[in-house]
């Protein structure tokens, strides 16, 4: 490993072992109910659209209950949207009056949002979207207005600067939208120069040397983004996939239709045995109550999390690929330990395994406690006296404590 790479894998600690965080879209959008597109989508005029920061004004909003509903959901961060595509501001910004702080709520509600977390010890990240519908330079695009163009990346750097200069200690910035593939194909490998990231993120690793940055600044970053979709583990390096719960929208959009408990525990775990974070979206309401699906998902994933977070938290994956074959279910492992994560039960009582070479000093059904028999009949590792019924649902995990650490076994 180089030495750029060493200090890269100690910054991403923390945060490979967290696997799990929250993701926020909040805004003027909230409002609308119809998702966080819909200033584009709808073509809705730039003034009928600033109007909606009149009626803004989240009565319930409490940063604290967010925090405290994302650390009974065994989540170890949180992002928020401190600015959407649509270009309004949840923080006090100096360089546009089209912020939380300046209009009807006369709130900073990043600084709430901030301070929420370091409360209950998680860690603080920032979704800021570089593409901004509020300047019109924006859809021209730099080589037809490239004075424009200049103010608006200018602005970009600047609010940037002031996120990750007045807030304190940031642990995370999450970039968006800087290649902009609905904006005439994007610009790919050009996406940095387009944005100058280079001289953004020398800044930013300047001033917050610990920060972790993703993928979407048009520079590779410390993590990549996979959006509404889960990788198999040949992903090279660190990953974060985000994903909505309701099937379709990030922003608060009450018609969209809830992802079940059993189907997030699935996104999650699969994740994980990738060895990916899983960055799961909630979108709270225009008074800033995150909709009761939701809480009762993540307090159901929370109480799971809960009994199972050994096989979950500070895991890895045991090889590209592998836990594809187990059918079953998925495994990570962590040490000499490896973490069955069933998702199939039967009534026999007897589990057998294809996929380890291993030899198993104890297994131990996590849930319960209650440890297991296990004997090997050559390639097939044989776990008996498992309940008929599971003990908890919807996934159980039988942790084996293995004489080494796991050494898979193929079909072939
Ligand atoms: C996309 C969308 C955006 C959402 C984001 C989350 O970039 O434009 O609405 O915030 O993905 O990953």
């Amino acid at each position: 490993m180089s030495p750029s790479e060493l200090h890269a894998a100690d910054r991403t600690r923390w945060f490979t072992d967290a696997r799990f965080g929250m993701f926020i879209h909040w805004g003027l959008y909230s409002l609308l109910g119809r998702g966080e597109w819909a200033r584009y989508t709808e073509a809705i005029p730039p003034d009928e659209y600033h109007a909606l920061a009149d009626q803004f004004q989240p009565r319930y909003f409490d940063a604290a209950a967010w925090a405290r509903l994302a650390k009974a959901a065994g989540m170890k961060y949180m992002v928020l949207t401190t600015k959407h595509h649509d270009g309004f501001c949840l923080f006090d910004s100096q360089y546009t009056d089209f912020t939380s702080d300046k209009t009807a709520a006369g709130r900073d509600f990043v600084a709430e949002y901030v301070a929420a977390c370091r409360a209950e010890g998680l860690r603080v990240g920032f979704y800021f979207s570089v593409k901004d519908w509020d300047f019109p330079a924006y859809f021209d695009g730099p080589e037809r207005n490239p004075e424009g163009w200049a103010k608006l990346v200018d602005h970009f750097h600047n609010q940037a600067k002031e996120l990750l200069t007045n807030y304190g200690k940031i642990d995370i910035f999450w970039f968006d939208c800087s290649d902009d593939a609905n904006f005439r194909g994007g610009w790919g490998d050009k996406t940095a120069d387009v944005w100058r990231s280079q001289e953004l993120v020398a800044w930013i690793r300047n001033a917050q040397p610990d920060i972790l940055l993703n993928n979407r600044s048009g520079l590779p970053g410390d993590f990549s983004t996979p959006e509404q979709t889960i990788p198999h583990a040949s992903q090279p390096g660190v990953f974060e996939s985000c994903v909505t719960m309701t099937y379709k929208h990030w922003g608060y959009s009450p018609s969209d239709h809830y992802k079940d408990t059993w189907r997030l525990l699935d996104e999650l775990t699969a994740c994980v045995a990738a060895g990916g974070n899983y960055l799961l979206n909630v979108g709270p309401d225009p008074d800033g109550v995150i909709p009761l699906p939701a809480c009762e998902r993540l307090l159901q994933v929370g109480e799971w999390l809960r009994l199972h977070g050994e096989a979950i938290y500070a895991t890895e994956r045991v090889l590209p690929d592998w836990w594809d074959y187990f059918s079953g279910g998925r495994i990570t492992t962590k040490g000499n330990n490896a973490y069955l994560i069933l998702q199939l039960w039967t009534p026999t009582g007897v589990l057998s395994l294809n996929q380890l070479r291993n030899d198993v000093r104890r297994a131990v059904l996590l849930a319960t406690g209650q440890e297991l028999a296990v004997r090997r009949e050559g390639r097939r590792l044989l776990i008996e006296g498992l309940p008929a019924l599971p003990p908890a649902l919807p996934f159980n995990v039988v942790k084996l404590e293995l004489d080494g650490p796991a050494a898979p076994q193929f079909y072939y």
